[in-house]
């Protein structure tokens, strides 16, 4: 992962940890309302990818295990990781593109009401993505994957030359010669791998998008309610396709492009769809990005944009991210697709704890709070969820107390910590495992293996009964917790 050039160490602080009566006059463990759907606390678990599906996308019982140990801290909500709308294979991440996927889903629900004894609310971040490839071995990018045009025979003087000439020719050149004749587009596949984009309008698959993607959206979430889910999250940010659309870089001529208006129409259309087939009486938002954080990308007055338009629609909530785009990720390895956290955008999204003067924590709050402050002059309501290093009290009371956000994420301190939420609320805050902020579990995402915590997978190995990667050496959930006195 890129990091900032200053290379500042930054440590997690403890802050000041509430009493248990503290705690019960907290604004964070106070009731909030998310359009029909009351969360307990304003507590939030925001979607993260373990990769614990079945290569068909189906649930695990370790995908079980994961969101019931997570529901065990009763969090006011939690949001299940990104889950695939359509019904095509894409490795061991959740699918929700038939129907044969409903009863595992449910399996999950049941779970986490179990486990968090019916406190926890559980939404599914659903999400569309186009197709991108492993970066190529360069010998099969050009016998293989290259078309050959007119432009590269022009370009080498090879008009007549058989195509496998040409080839074999531009296997020859190096990478500035090759600049001359490529495009753009074709280095950049060579370089990191194709990737499909939005703007892709010839490929007739993608002109089509704003056609069918609304019904796609609209009968995932018919499936997600059908499975008990209390809500759904749209996925409409980082490197994916509908946040492709919001993009400032998405200039289709098509009324779906360019503009504003232009690029929210698609997000919208698809809110209403979904909307349509969910019904006013449950609860639907969305996640989109405060800031893409790339050279010409969105910023955050285009977020505001869309902010307002989405509360104007009578989205439910709106959850804020920042960054995490293909558009200046790192090369990856041969064989390996690129991945959109790599880049400085990544960093934004995910900062890691050496960084630069404005350190790790809370990257996003401003943003995030010009985006609720432009949806409250609006003389609106809805819920805005801000995620970003957040990791002690202070920090989430803070936000709430100054009214510059409604419902705090925390994801990786979930991650290293799930008890947190318990821990704090009952006084024992000074039992939380704080996250290092290091990344090991965003390494893991990043070569798809199951992720897991550094602060806890190794320890207890022998545990009866507890499951574990397939090498035997990382246990997949935290031990239990139990707190000194009954929360
Ligand atoms: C392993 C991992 C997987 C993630 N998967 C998703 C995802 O599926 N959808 C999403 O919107 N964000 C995803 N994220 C981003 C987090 O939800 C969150 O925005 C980010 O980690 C910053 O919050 P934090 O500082 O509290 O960790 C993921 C993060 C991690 C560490």
């Amino acid at each position: 992962m890129w990091r900032p050039p200053q290379k500042i160490k930054w440590k997690p602080q403890t802050g000041h940890w509430p009493s248990r009566e503290q705690a019960a006059g907290a604004r964070l463990f106070s009731p909030v309302q998310c359009g029909p759907l009351r969360l307990a606390t304003r507590t939030w678990i925001p979607a993260m990818v373990p990769w614990r599906a079945t290569e068909d996308g189906f649930v695990t019982e370790d995908n079980i295990e994961w969101y019931a140990r997570f529901a065990a801290g009763k969090p006011g909500a939690i949001v299940i990781e990104a889950t695939g709308i359509r019904d095509v294979p894409s490795g061991p991440l959740l699918r929700i593109g038939h129907d044969r996927f409903i009863p595992g889903l449910r399996k999950i629900v049941d779970a986490v009401r179990e486990a968090s004894q019916g406190e926890t609310r559980l939404l599914i971040q659903i999400i569309d993505f186009l197709s991108i490839r492993k970066r190529p071995e360069p010998q099969r990018f050009f016998e293989r994957f290259l078309r050959i045009t007119d432009q590269h025979r022009a370009a080498l003087k090879m008009q007549d030359a058989p195509e496998e000439q040409v080839r074999q020719r531009l296997m020859t050149l190096d990478t500035a010669e090759l600049a001359d004749v490529l495009t753009r587009r074709e280095m950049e596949d060579l370089r990191m791998g194709a990737r499909e984009r939005v703007t892709d309008v010839h490929l007739p698959h993608i002109e089509e998008l704003p056609r069918v993607l609304p019904d796609l959206f609209a009968t995932a979430g018919r499936r997600a309610r059908e499975a008990g889910f209390d809500g759904i999250e749209l996925h409409y940010a980082h490197a994916y396709t509908m946040a492709s659309f919001l993009s400032a870089v998405n200039q289709r001529g098509d009324g779906y492009g360019g503009s504003l208006e232009g690029r929210a129409r698609l997000p919208l259309e698809v809110y209403q769809s979904v909307r349509a087939a969910v019904g006013q009486d449950y609860a639907l938002g969305c996640r989109f990005l405060a800031d893409e954080c790339i050279p010409g990308g969105s910023t955050v007055e285009d977020a505001a944009y869309f902010g307002l338009a989405f509360a104007r629609a009578g989205m439910d909530f709106l959850s804020l991210s920042r960054g995490g785009k293909f558009d200046d990720a790192q090369q990856p390895d041969i064989g390996w697709s690129a991945y959109p956290y790599t880049g400085p955008s990544g960093y934004e999204c995910m900062p890691h704890a050496t960084s630069d003067e404005k350190g790790p924590f809370g990257r996003n709050f401003d943003p995030s709070a010009h985006i609720r402050a432009a949806i409250r002059a609006d003389g609106l309501h809805t819920p805005v969820v801000v995620t970003g290093g957040v990791h002690n009290f202070d920090q989430a009371e803070q936000l709430l107390a100054d009214d510059r956000a409604d419902v705090i994420g925390f994801a990786r301190q979930s991650l290293a910590d799930p008890d947190w939420f318990t821990k704090v609320r009952c006084g024992q805050g000074d039992k939380v495992m704080l996250c290092s902020y290091t990344n090991y579990c965003e390494a893991l995402d990043e070569k798809h293996e199951v992720v897991t915590c550094k602060h806890w997978d190794r320890l207890n190995l022998d545990e009866p009964g507890i499951r574990k990667t397939p090498d035997g050496r990382r246990r997949l959930i935290p031990a239990a917790w139990t707190p000194e006195v009954s929360a």
